[in-house]
């Protein structure tokens, strides 16, 4: 008999989790006003509302903590983690920063003026609020099939170069200062980019004389992806195709929180020396001083080693299988999820699995109360809250698709685990047609609503 894939680390330290009752769950999430980011952690059994920080280091991090250097200039462990980042993305010019709308923050204040326009693929709410933030746009430039969660295309994080040149030919080029490509694209299901678009994008860019910025907070599981669905890519090293995918970027901004696997941290690096330069003034006003940034030199040094890490293949194949585990599980009972499966996180899809809830009662908040109540697992709504109202008009914006979102944190739950979140939301599937009302906003806050806001439900 062929022997069984399994992980390739064991458990050595563990924290014990509660399983609470239906009733106890019915009146916490009551008390949270139907809003799963009011609940204490510790009435939540199975924790899926984000991949974000929420992993367990290993050994070796936890060692480099214990070394970290707490100086406040010069500290060694920024240099450890200034040498990893040059060693994996080739970028000369490195800043830590605290997490990554900081990155966002500290690049965009030297990139992005008013008027102007950033091309991408579905950019992230942080990516995109930074972009508006400073009276710009961004303009999703993602292949179509993205958004049908029926269809299976391998990348689908993929910039449909058409779109692009769109933008490129409408805008003059001092009015578009960079390129932003999500890898993987977390907001159309943690769906890769392959690297041939990646370098058909930088080609193009070239032409029209743009830079290219790569969104990292996921690159090692989209290096993954390329690995095992692009021609060409199986035998080489994920650190091989990390080289690749970067000779294609300018620069790139990272959460370190997903695949750096620490808790916290974040990272800007570039090619470019005049950015760089104006980069400094703002890390050092909004985040600290140039060798730490807002990070412990221990989170620094931790970081480096996660990076190194997280850039393995034996980690990522188990880490992308825990997610597939759990979604295949779903795709056999006959869920409606995103297809195929992402690196991070499973995304149902709400509507299809709730077609008889009426889009202005917030479909995947609906699935995910229910969710919480029949199994203490909490997911995240990626739809019409997350979406937030027009601007100009005040009304809800109904996005194209609505997700529930189930981030798993990496090394952090068993297949067990899985089981019963599978199970939990196959109970929910099978008396999906009783369910045919949602919920109304009693109070919302004008921008970021879906953190705070609070809702009633409707009988
Ligand atoms: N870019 C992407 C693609 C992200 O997914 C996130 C965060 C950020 C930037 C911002 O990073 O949180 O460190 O400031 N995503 C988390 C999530 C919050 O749950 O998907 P941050």
């Amino acid at each position: 008999m062929e022997l069984p894939f399994a992980e390739n680390y064991r458990i050595k330290m563990v924290e014990p989790i509660y399983r609470s009752t239906r009733e106890e769950r019915e009146k916490w999430i009551r008390e949270a006003d139907y809003n799963l980011f009011n609940l204490r952690s510790e009435q939540v059994y199975v924790d899926l509302l984000t991949d974000s920080g929420t992993g367990a280091m290993s050994d070796q991090q936890w060692a480099a903590v214990m070394t970290g250097d707490e100086s406040y200039a010069g500290s060694s462990s920024f240099f450890n983690l200034k040498d990893r980042v040059r060693q994996i993305f080739g970028f000369d010019y490195f800043l830590p920063v605290h997490q990554g709308r900081a990155a966002e923050n500290v690049l965009f204040s030297v990139l992005v003026k008013k008027g102007n326009v950033v091309p991408g693929n579905s950019h992230f709410d942080t990516t995109k609020g930074h972009i508006e933030f400073r009276k710009a746009k961004a303009i999703d430039c993602t292949i179509n099939e993205a958004f049908d969660t029926t269809i299976n295309h391998p990348f689908k994080g993929n910039i449909d170069l058409e779109k692009l040149q769109l933008v490129l030919d409408s805008y003059p080029k001092e009015q578009v200062p960079m390129i932003i490509v999500t890898v993987t694209c977390n907001t159309s299901g943690g769906q890769p980019v392959s690297m041939e678009n990646m370098r058909q994008v930088k080609q193009l860019a070239d032409i029209y004389e743009i830079p290219v910025v790569y969104d990292s907070a996921r690159f090692a599981e989209n290096a993954w992806f390329i690995k095992q669905r692009e021609e060409g890519y199986a035998d080489k090293s994920i650190k091989e195709i990390v080289t690749e995918m970067y000779s294609y970027a300018d620069g790139m901004t990272m959460s370190s929180k997903k695949d750096g696997i620490v808790n916290i941290g974040g990272l800007l690096a570039m090619r470019r020396k005049d950015w760089y330069d104006e980069a400094t003034v703002y890390n050092i006003m909004y985040e600290g001083f140039l060798t730490y940034g807002g990070m412990a030199g221990r989170d620094m040094n931790a970081l480096a080693v996660g990076l190194n890490e997280a850039t393995e293949a034996d980690y990522l194949e188990a880490r992308i299988r825990q997610v597939h585990y759990l979604g295949n599980k779903l795709i056999e009972a006959g869920v409606p999820v995103q297809q195929p499966l992402g690196g991070h996180a499973v995304f149902v899809d709400a509507r299809r699995f709730l077609p008889a809830v009426p889009k202005e009662e917030y479909v995947a908040q609906t699935l995910a109360v229910e969710l919480y109540v029949e199994g203490g697992i909490r997911g995240v709504e990626v739809g019409t809250l997350l979406a937030d109202r027009d601007p100009v008009t005040h009304e809800n914006r109904y996005p194209s698709t609505e997700f529930l979102r189930l981030a798993i944190p990496r090394r952090t739950y068993t297949n067990n685990h899985m089981d019963v979140v599978a199970a939990a939301l196959i109970n929910i599937f099978e008396r999906r047609d009783s369910i045919r009302h949602g919920y109304l906003i009693e109070h919302e806050a004008p921008i970021m609503r879906h953190f705070t806001v609070g809702l009633k439900k409707i009988d």
